[in-house]
């Protein structure tokens, strides 16, 4: 598909492959817009049960395009739509993640549920590096998941986090060789195929918890988020990225 998003349907399956290989499968908004078309097309058919989330290349997703984030804060409209979307998603998400899994590489995780990474995957959350907040719920999941102290590690010095880590602090599924990561999580989100949809749906919701508590996380997260990326420290951290030099932040922007 031309957009940089594939998807194929294999016996009630729906794979979305990110596939921006050149550019690490960083999201752009037309790569959002069909994946939340590809998931609400997939939450209406009852023929499809399960998700499987993929990408191509050396690495699972670079995060969010920056040149779309420097457009300004409708750069990422389409970001908090793929966000609510995959959050709310009411079928089993599958993941398979190999090498670099950047910002909502790594937080789109936190809703998937059988996640399984060969062991080059590294997980960055690098929104304060880049001026920017927390989003996908991640400023509550991340806590959860690791604790207050290691999240701060990954949230507050963007430090990353490698894939034996994530899988002792309850990231992932398995480990899984790359060469046999793709037929794996496929081979599981068969087996989820086979089970009985509604209990397994049920299961899923209750293990998801007050879904109330995330969704007004989300709302919160983007309210900040649409402040901060408009902000001089995230204009200076995109600008740097794309000039391929280290940023530089003043501590009083509002002093002159
Ligand atoms: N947005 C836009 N372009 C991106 C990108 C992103 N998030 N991530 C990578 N790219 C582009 C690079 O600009 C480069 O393009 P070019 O070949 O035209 O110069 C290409 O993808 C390859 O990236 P490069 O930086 O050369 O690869 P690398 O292996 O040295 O580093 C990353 C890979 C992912 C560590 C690095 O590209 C990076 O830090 N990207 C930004 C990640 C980020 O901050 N995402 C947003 C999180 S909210």
């Amino acid at each position: 598909m031309p957009n940089g998003i594939d998807t194929t349907i294999t016996a009630g399956v729906l794979e979305i492959r990110i596939d921006r290989p050149d550019k690490k499968n960083a999201l752009t908004s037309a790569m959002y817009r069909a994946m939340n078309a590809a998931l609400e097309a997939a939450s209406g058919d009852p023929e499809i049960g399960v998700v499987l989330i993929s990408g191509r290349g050396d690495a699972f997703c670079a995060g969010n395009d920056l040149a779309d984030f420097m457009a300004g804060p409708e750069g990422g409209e389409a970001a908090f739509e793929f966000v609510r979307a995959i959050a709310t998603f009411d079928k089993p998400l599958v993941a398979a993640v190999q090498g670099l899994a950047v910002g909502i590489g790594t937080t789109m995780l936190f809703h998937c549920d059988l996640v399984y990474a060969a062991p080059d995957a590294r997980f960055i959350m690098p929104f304060v590096d880049l001026g920017l907040v927390p989003e996908a719920a991640s400023s509550l999941l991340a806590p959860a998941t690791f604790g207050h102290a290691r999240a701060a590690a990954l949230l507050l010095l963007g430090e990353p986090m490698l894939a034996p880590d994530a899988h002792q602090a309850g990231l992932l599924t398995a480990l899984v060789p790359a060469e046999d990561l793709l037929a794996h999580a496929r081979a599981r989100a068969a087996a989820l195929m086979a089970k009985p949809p509604q209990a397994l749906q049920a299961t899923r919701r209750l293990m998801k918890g007050d879904p109330a508590a995330i969704a007004a996380r989300i709302d919160e997260e983007a309210r900040v988020f649409r402040e901060a990326i408009a902000s001089p420290e995230a204009r200076e951290a995109f600008s740097a990225f794309f000039e391929k030099r280290p940023p530089v932040f003043r501590r009083d922007p509002g002093a002159d």
